[in-house]
């Protein structure tokens, strides 16, 4: 089967087996099937963050289960989603009932069950300041395991399922839990200039209005997957010491970062764009004109193609301004 309608990125690749699920049962035989064949398996759900740089000699796993639920009670909403329901669709459900907490998160690409591999975030909130617990299926015994949010060990874009845990387990389901004690988070300096310039007071903002916001601010400088194939920010914002940050912020003073622990997460897309590398294109590939983290790949090339402008362009930064850039999409296989 051809896999160029089940990624993002739209690179043609093939799979030597596919298998859609719907169900627990359905999953598990599927497992059954990889187990007793020694086939690698790659979960797959929206497809938003994976490029294809192969061929995928086993079985590509589409885990469509389906499921929302919002139980309310005096303290919250908890929120029970299955693997396959749609990121944006849980938060814009999330919003419309008048519970606050996911609104920065609205429009981020994907299902469910792949947010806590990376551990989602944008505009200040990050998955893990509303997960409660999920629930995954050990690949080689085929139980069923429960992930607490210390199990987890979120950090930013990354957990335990990135870790050791990588290649071990598929989600299944993910419990949310947004108290009512919310507050509007408009931290973020998109956010604040987004508001200043409405001329509104932070402190009224409902949660719809941010959602809004979040929406107009990424239609505005994110492509959508739909026109323009990508995966979202194809690098991971580097950490680097103090020490590196004062000797990079003395040659180029402009240099946007935030503070990070004992470091200083540096804007990926800034290197990027101040190396000269925005609107580049070639042969099909290229970086998004208005967000130099994005890969774009209007010509549908391959992951070859792909990952060698990411390969260059990473030397690059390397070359300028002595950081390295990690990845932020997993590659297969
Ligand atoms: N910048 C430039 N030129 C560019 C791009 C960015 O100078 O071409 C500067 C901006 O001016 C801004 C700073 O870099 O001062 C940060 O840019 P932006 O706010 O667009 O966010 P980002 O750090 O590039 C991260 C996430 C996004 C998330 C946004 C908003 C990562 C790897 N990316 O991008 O997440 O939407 O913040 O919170 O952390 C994703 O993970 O796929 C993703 C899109």
């Amino acid at each position: 089967i051809d896999l160029q309608p089940f990624n993002t990125m739209t690179i043609a690749a093939r799979a030597k087996h596919f298998c859609a699920v719907t169900s627990l049962e359905e999953l598990r035989a599927a497992l059954a099937f990889a187990r007793e064949n020694s086939q690698p398996i790659l979960p797959l759900g929206g497809g938003s963050n994976i490029v294809l740089t192969d061929d995928f000699p086993g079985l590509v796993l589409h885990l469509g289960m389906r499921g929302l639920e919002l139980e309310e009670d005096a303290g919250g909403v908890r929120i029970r989603a299955a693997a396959g329901e749609n990121w944006h669709q849980l938060v814009m459900r999330s919003v419309e009932a008048g519970f606050g907490g996911l609104e920065n998160l609205a429009l981020i690409p994907g299902n469910i069950g792949a947010a806590p591999i990376q551990n989602i975030g944008a505009y200040g909130v990050e998955l893990k300041d509303y997960f409660e617990q999920l629930t995954a299926v050990e690949i080689a015994s085929g139980d069923l395991v429960t992930f607490t949010a210390d199990d987890c060990a979120f950090g930013y874009r990354d957990s335990v399922f990135k870790g050791a845990g990588k290649d071990r387990y598929l989600i299944c389901e993910v419990v949310l839990r947004l108290p009512n004690t919310w507050k509007p988070r408009v931290d973020y300096p998109a956010l604040q200039q987004f508001f200043a310039e409405e001329g509104r007071p932070l402190d009224a903002l409902t949660p719809a209005e941010i959602a809004d916001a979040v929406i107009e601010i990424r239609n505005s400088k994110l492509p959508n997957p739909v026109e323009i194939p990508n995966t979202g920010s194809f690098f991971k914002n580097p950490v680097v010491s103090e020490a590196q940050y004062t000797a990079l912020k003395a040659s180029h003073p402009n240099v946007v970062a935030y503070a990070a622990g004992d470091g200083w997460k540096l804007a990926a897309g800034w290197l990027i764009d101040n190396a000269g590398w925005r609107g580049f294109r070639r042969d099909g590939v290229g970086v998004h004109d208005r967000q130099a983290l994005v890969l774009v790949n209007p010509g549908h090339r391959s992951g070859h193609q792909v990952v060698g402008l990411a390969r260059e362009i990473a030397a690059d930064i390397k070359d300028k301004f002595g950081v390295t850039l990690e990845p932020e999409p997993r590659f297969y296989p």
